[in-house]
């Protein structure tokens, strides 16, 4: 198993590109099971989970081509074709690894009539249930049978009939899976409470770049007047907030400064508005952001809370920055019950954290010290790689499986701007 190396106390700086959105490609790809028709997706990132998926949608019938990127380029050019779905199963062994592939039930059941995909079950971050989904499907006219760990879904005889639905929560998932659904509906489908995350955006782009219409695209309502078929098309991924969240983090914590080239002001919003009351510089650049700081850090107070509040996917890496603040720092966790994983880690370093329910108070210390560490989940992996940047000494970070979901070639793009960071494989 490869663990990832750092000497920390290395200022960052440089320009360091942003990849195309891991949470948005793993949302446009299904859509490619909505029409027999070619869906081209560019700026895909190269990551396990983007793997994964495609195998995923070749076990469903769809082709998947990789074409013009050398490998030392970022991101890559997939076209996908589903002719013809040759099954509207998504088995346990994949959905237990990458939940995300829930999301296939939506366009199977549309496309298909009928799917049949493993119940996720809870993962590392909490227990994560997909009632809202179901309860969706239900409304739109689908029945639900549970039985032996799988959830069967069928339309009923004439398709999906577009309906009402409203969401309990602005669930990320669950309005991607009902927009995927009303797609093919008959008739005009509401959804109210919508999720309106930059990715949400980013699926509504090509849905109709596919021939969808909706209005409200941004908005928490949604109104899709379903069409009987939908065309082949091309569309760029979105820029990774995330991980340009991360790398600003990067930038903060080492007293560095970079240019985070391709990403998307716009879409970072409350991310650059909390690296400034931090104290960290963030100013747009015609071809990104740019990020420095003194080094010199705030305490803050943060809640995560859906679009267009502060990201549950960026709460790990400020809470790594906030260890080195001048104060305490307060950060409440409102998405998932167990996302304080890396906490006693990031305490192994020498931060001074205590969590309690589901508020951390994170007191700042002077410094942190390298050490060996290992994360359950992805973002908390990221926030160990951050504390490992500043700390003195050597860190190393293991089970870097959890990275490869998610960062492409991370310590590539690091090692460029000037962290002392390796990759090292156990063989
Ligand atoms: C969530 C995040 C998303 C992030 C992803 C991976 C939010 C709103 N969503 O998306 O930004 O990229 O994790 O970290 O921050 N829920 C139910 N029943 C359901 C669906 C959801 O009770 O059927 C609850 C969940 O338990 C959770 C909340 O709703 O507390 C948000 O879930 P949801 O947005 O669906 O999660 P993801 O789509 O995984």
């Amino acid at each position: 198993m490869d663990r990832i190396i750092i000497e920390g106390g290395k200022r960052l700086s440089g320009r360091l590109p942003i990849s195309g959105a891991k949470n948005a490609a793993l949302t446009l790809l299904p859509c490619a099971l909505l029409t027999e028709e070619p869906v081209t997706l560019r700026n895909l990132p190269r990551l396990a989970d983007v793997d994964s998926f495609g195998h995923l949608l070749n076990q469903l019938g769809a082709s998947t081509t990789i074409e013009g990127s050398r490998p030392e380029d970022f991101g890559r050019v997939m076209t996908l074709k589903a002719g013809r779905l040759t099954s509207t199963v998504a088995p346990y062994d994949i959905v237990r690894k990458m939940r995300a592939s829930i999301v296939v039930l939506g366009p199977l059941l549309a496309r298909g009539g009928e799917a049949t995909v493993s119940l996720p079950g809870g993962c590392a971050i909490g227990n994560r249930p997909i009632d809202f989904h179901l309860k969706a499907f239900e409304t739109l006219g689908a029945t639900i049978e549970m039985a032996n760990g799988y959830i069967r879904a069928i339309a009923p005889d004439g398709g999906l009939k577009g309906a009402l639905i409203t969401l309990p929560f602005p669930s990320v998932g669950a309005t991607e899976n009902s927009l995927m659904a009303a797609a093919l509906a008959t008739g005009e489908t509401i959804i109210e409470n919508a999720a309106r995350e930059p990715e949400i955006v980013d699926l509504c782009g090509l849905l109709v770049e596919m021939g969808s219409e909706i209005e409200g695209i941004g908005s928490d309502r949604l109104v899709i007047h379903g069409k009987p078929r939908l065309y082949g098309a091309t569309y760029k991924v979105m820029p990774d907030r995330i991980e340009a969240g991360s790398y600003a983090c990067a930038a903060a914590i080492t007293g560095g400064e970079l240019e985070l080239e391709g990403a998307s002001a716009e879409d970072m919003h409350v991310i650059i508005t909390a690296l400034r009351d931090a104290g960290v510089l963030v100013e747009p650049t015609k071809t990104g952001i740019k990020v420095s700081s003194d080094g010199k850090l705030r305490p803050l107070t943060l809640s995560t809370a859906p679009h267009p509040a502060f990201p549950t996917d960026m709460q790990a890496q400020f809470m790594a920055m906030l260890t080195l603040a001048d104060g305490a720092s307060v950060l409440t966790e409102t998405i998932f019950e167990n996302r304080y994983m890396h906490v006693p880690e990031l305490t192994r370093m020498g931060a001074d954290i205590a969590v309690s329910g589901r508020t951390a108070i994170v007191r700042g210390v002077p410094k942190l010290s390298g050490a060996p560490v290992m994360a359950t989940d992805l973002r908390a992996s990221m926030s160990l790689i951050l504390a490992g940047l500043a700390a003195d000494g050597e860190t190393q970070v293991n089970r870097v499986y959890h990275l490869d979901r998610g960062y492409e070639r991370l310590e590539e793009k690091l090692g460029a701007v000037g962290a002392q960071i390796e990759r090292v494989s156990d063989g």
